[in-house]
């Protein structure tokens, strides 16, 4: 194998994917009030939440302020330079999000400005010859439409559809691919079956009612965005887990398995069926599926958040969609490495598989690793770091890690050389 190329399709896309409230800093929407109304108690609860080991390296855990999103990477002003950096290293694509509460900060008005700032971050690609993958809406939402019920609000679908086509309409000159939603299932799972995710609630009727109106959302702004270009290509960001059964022979488990994946993985894509251009996948778990009692996971070889690393995940998942005959580009795949020890195998590894699965004659066109920098990790704060830049907070400072020159190798050539 050592020395062996694996070429990529001609036209691969590569990349990075942020995410605005993640990068940008100074937003003020539902996510900002909550780190403020929740920091100590996050901070408080750090102990409780993470094993020794990363308790000891990431210290940062126990201070309220590393759970303040506040100017995070200052990308908002700074993103010709990171996507200076992002040419720099081989990359022809870069997927980030608007911010829908600079947009619309008041019901119905909408910011000439704001819009203004994003068609200069589109143009700021298109110089530097990158594709964009403008996601809409990557969580975070205006106050006001929290204030009455957010994603719970049957009219969620209305306001989003609305968003979605004036930033079609706006920006569309500058933009092929638009990703409605990301990961509606990571929104329902975290805010409102585990309870973790603003608005922290636990409630199954609820977490029913949010994949019905998160739905209707995609399936409207597919509409509308079509409606104004039929060839802008439609899509959604779906956070896809390669999940089995602990025991293999147990029927038990199996069961377990089938109703996982059912809520994980099949029931959105169900709802929005017909309504995608492409497909856009996620990938960042495995998990081995018990009928009685906790999951538990072998868990060998893990991130800083210790989530395993499982790449051949990634390739079952990618065979999995066969069936719907959708071009499909990996939207997000990354790991929170503060050392940058693992990275580079970890891509490497990932892109092995998914060459394997486009060799398989599945329609793989493109990559983004999650993600272009360190940012903040929602719940979990500052400390988990994704980048393939890091992020001094201090300062301001980016500085390129490691992998992310073993990264450039691959995009510049559009092929991996295994060693
Ligand atoms: C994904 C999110 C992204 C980031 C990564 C680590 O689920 O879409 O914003 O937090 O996880």
């Amino acid at each position: 194998m050592r020395g062996k190329k694996l070429k990529f399709p001609e036209n691969f896309l590569w990349g990075t994917a942020t995410a605005a409230h993640q990068v940008e800093g100074g937003t003020n929407n539902d996510w900002t009030q909550w780190e403020k109304d929740n920091a100590e108690r996050l901070a408080k609860e750090a102990s409780g939440k993470w094993q020794a080991w990363q308790q000891e390296k990431f210290p940062e855990m126990f201070d309220p302020k590393n759970y303040i999103s506040g100017r995070a990477c200052d990308h908002y002003n700074r993103y010709e330079e990171d996507f200076d950096l992002a040419k720099s290293l081989g990359h022809n694509a870069h997927r980030f999000s608007i911010e829908w509460s600079r947009i619309e900060s008041e019901e119905g008005k909408f910011d000439e400005k704001e819009i203004e700032h994003y068609r200069k971050v589109l143009q700021a690609l298109r110089v530097r010859g990158m594709e964009p993958f403008v996601t809409l809406w990557h969580w975070t939402m205006p106050l006001w439409l929290s204030e009455i019920g957010g994603v719970e609000n049957a009219r969620f679908a209305d306001y989003f559809s609305r968003y979605a086509s004036l930033m079609a309409g706006k920006l569309g000159s500058e933009v092929k691919f638009w990703v409605t939603l990301n990961e509606p299932t990571s929104v329902i799972s975290n805010s409102y079956v585990f309870g973790n995710w603003p608005p922290q609630k636990k409630n199954i009727f609820s977490a029913q009612k949010v994949y019905r109106v998160l739905a209707d959302a995609h399936n409207k702004a597919y509409f509308e965005i079509k409606k104004i270009d039929q060839n802008f290509q439609v899509g959604f960001a779906n956070i896809l887990q390669f999940i089995e059964p602990l025991n293999k022979n147990s029927f038990l488990d199996k069961i377990a398995v089938k109703i996982f994946d059912y809520y994980a993985n099949k029931k959105f894509l169900k709802l929005v069926e017909d309504k995608n251009d492409f497909l856009a996948v996620q990938y960042y778990f495995h998990n081995r599926i018990k009928f009685f009692g906790q999951t538990k996971n072998d868990n060998k070889i893990i991130s800083d958040l210790s989530w395993e690393i499982y790449p051949e995940g990634i390739y079952r998942i990618l065979k999995d969609l066969k069936k719907y005959n959708l071009p499909i580009y990996v939207t997000e795949n990354g790991l929170a490495d503060a050392k940058d020890k693992k990275r580079a195998e970890f891509i490497k590894k990932h892109l092995v598989w998914i060459h394997k699965a486009i060799e398989e004659g599945i329609d793989v066109r493109g990559y983004f690793y999650w993600s272009l920098l360190d940012n903040f990790e929602w719940d979990k704060g500052f400390w988990p770091r994704f980048g393939l830049i890091e992020s001094n907070y201090e300062t301001l400072e980016r500085k390129v890690r490691p992998s992310a020159l073993e990264y450039a190798k691959i995009c510049k050539k559009n092929e991996l050389e295994l060693s």
